[in-house]
């Protein structure tokens, strides 16, 4: 039986629906794929779990959206360990949100990792619900940052009249003003200044096809015109 207290907390629909073409996976059924997995790994390396266990070198900090339809290992063709990931919705890096500041940092200063990724993705619901003038409770602090990305861009935005066509290039803006806001950051600019790394990069993912686009954000003069009044690295 349900614990009927937390059945308020569930979506009506998800309770009535009925299997979709997701056919989606039994809780059970995580544990079957959980002990395949193990045996996939340690098939070719039967120490692959001893050498995970032992430290992390990756050099990839990769900053997503929460979307499920985007995951990051995947996607990037990447193993256990080659990647540290922090997602959450819309993937925004905003100055006072101690969880992405945290692994931002975790990642420059000790990990080391050599690039920064900020990847969106097209179709993006929190960007989508920030476009929608209204208040949505909760979510408007969130939203925010999204909306001062639309208030940043506002004249090309308003001059691209399809309405999907300015969602994306929103989805591409909020990427990149993500971007300029990890590179604001004295972790990376004093990282950068002592060893070359990391550099930021900027991607948006793309559901219909599978493929990652590479924004090509030009790190070096971003760097350059932030630092007239975000330079801290003294
Ligand atoms: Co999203």
């Amino acid at each position: 039986m349900p614990d009927t207290r937390l059945l308020f907390l569930i979506p009506v629909d998800a309770l009535t629906a009925t299997k979709t073409s997701f056919d989606m996976t039994t809780y059970e059924q995580i544990f079957e794929n959980n002990r395949i997995w193990i045996e996939s790994k340690t098939k070719n390396d039967a120490a692959f779990f001893e050498k995970l266990a032992k430290e992390q070198h990756p050099d990839y900090l990769y900053i997503g959206c929460s979307d499920s339809r985007v995951p990051a290992n995947e996607i990037m063709g990447l193993e256990p360990g080659e990647v540290f990931v922090h997602r959450n919705v819309a993937n925004l890096v905003c100055s006072i949100d101690l969880n992405v500041m945290s692994s931002i940092n975790y990642a420059v200063r000790f990990l080391k990792v050599k690039h920064v990724i900020v990847c969106g993705h097209y179709n993006c619901g929190g960007v989508k619900a920030a476009m929608q003038p209204k208040d949505l409770g909760i979510l408007n602090p969130w939203l925010r940052n999204i909306r001062d990305v639309y208030r940043l861009h506002k004249e090309e935005l308003n001059a691209i009249t399809d309405e999907s066509e300015r969602y994306n290039r929103l989805v591409e803006l909020n990427v990149q003003e993500q971007c300029v806001n990890v590179i604001k950051l004295a972790s990376v600019q004093q990282e950068y200044m002592h060893h070359g790394y990391p550099r930021v990069h900027g991607w948006v993912f793309d559901l219909k096809s599978g493929m990652l686009k590479d924004l090509k954000l030009d790190f070096d003069k971003i760097l350059h015109d932030i630092q007239e009044i975000y330079k801290l690295t003294d």
